[in-house]
């Protein structure tokens, strides 16, 4: 059993990393910025703040693995790049040689967006560390894949997607496994890649999505100004030679 400390664990994937570690029985704490959240009797509670420094001391404190899965996208600056780095810092002043798992997303070499650009410096800032690292890039998850399409839903309810837009959905459950078994692992000290079971075009997971919610397919292919979506226009955002998912789109919706 080791102690491993989940940093964004009441988050979307950070719940089910929480829930695979608690199945192999480790001794779990999470950081999170607010104090009670439904985290799952036995996992210990610690607030802090990446963006800020706060709590990072104790959140640290004996603890054998970081799986690193905070984020914030509306400020990756500030909580992903420099939050990084004080958690880095903190666990070298722990002195304990700790394991750091990080969690990135595939193509983010590749892009401009600065979200993107961020995950990439918060990489470096992981290959650097001195830690024992691993870090896992996985593809979009299924669940956000489906807010991206909910929001480009009018008021009418049509859907209006881009054109030759392809993403590969990995269930975020099974990132959170393979997370899991990484950090139960040695150190990869390489960046390791995840992608879902199917390349599919957006046009396609979105008629999928309309008519699984037994809505006419009301699907259209237009011009739609977003910047991630013109990002995924590149394809880099794809691993087809790593799709290990398992769970497909249309298992996912049917759920
Ligand atoms: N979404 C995807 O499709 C996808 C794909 C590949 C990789 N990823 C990566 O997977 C990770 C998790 O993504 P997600 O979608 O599960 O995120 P999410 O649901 O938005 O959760 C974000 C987590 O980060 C924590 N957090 C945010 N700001 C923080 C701060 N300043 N200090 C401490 N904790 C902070 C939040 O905790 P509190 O609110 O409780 O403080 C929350 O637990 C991210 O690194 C993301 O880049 C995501």
């Amino acid at each position: 059993m080791a102690s491993v400390l989940v940093t964004g664990g009441t988050g979307r994937l950070g719940a089910r990393i929480v829930a695979h570690l608690a199945a192999r029985g480790h001794s779990i704490r999470v950081l999170s910025r607010t104090r009670g959240s439904d985290a799952p009797r036995g996992v210990e509670e610690v607030v802090g703040d990446l963006a800020s420094g706060e709590g990072l001391t104790s959140a640290v404190a004996g603890i054998d693995t970081v799986i690193h899965a905070a984020s914030d996208s509306s400020d990756p600056m500030a909580t992903d790049v420099a939050g990084t780095r004080r958690l880095i810092v903190a666990l070298g002043e722990g002195g304990d040689a700790a394991k750091l798992v990080y969690v990135s997303i595939v193509g983010v070499e590749h892009s401009r967006l600065p979200y993107y650009v961020a995950k990439r410096a918060v990489e470096r800032e992981v290959e650097s560390s001195g830690l024992a690292w691993s870090i896992v890039r996985a593809t979009q998850f299924h669940s956000f894949a489906l807010s991206v399409l909910q929001s480009l839903v009018d008021d009418r309810g049509t859907l209006t997607v881009p054109d030759g837009t392809l993403l590969q959905p990995v269930d975020a459950d099974e990132v959170a496994e393979r997370l899991v078994a990484v950090a139960d692992g040695q150190p990869l000290r390489r960046i390791a890649l995840l992608g879902g079971p199917e390349v599919l075009s957006l046009e396609h997971m979105a008629r999928a999505y309309q008519e699984t919610r037994g809505l006419p397919a009301s699907v259209r292919v237009g011009v739609v100004h977003d910047p991630m979506l013109d990002a995924w226009q590149s394809r880099d955002q794809l691993t087809p030679e790593h799709a290990e998912g398992r769970l497909t789109w249309q298992q996912f919706l049917d759920r």
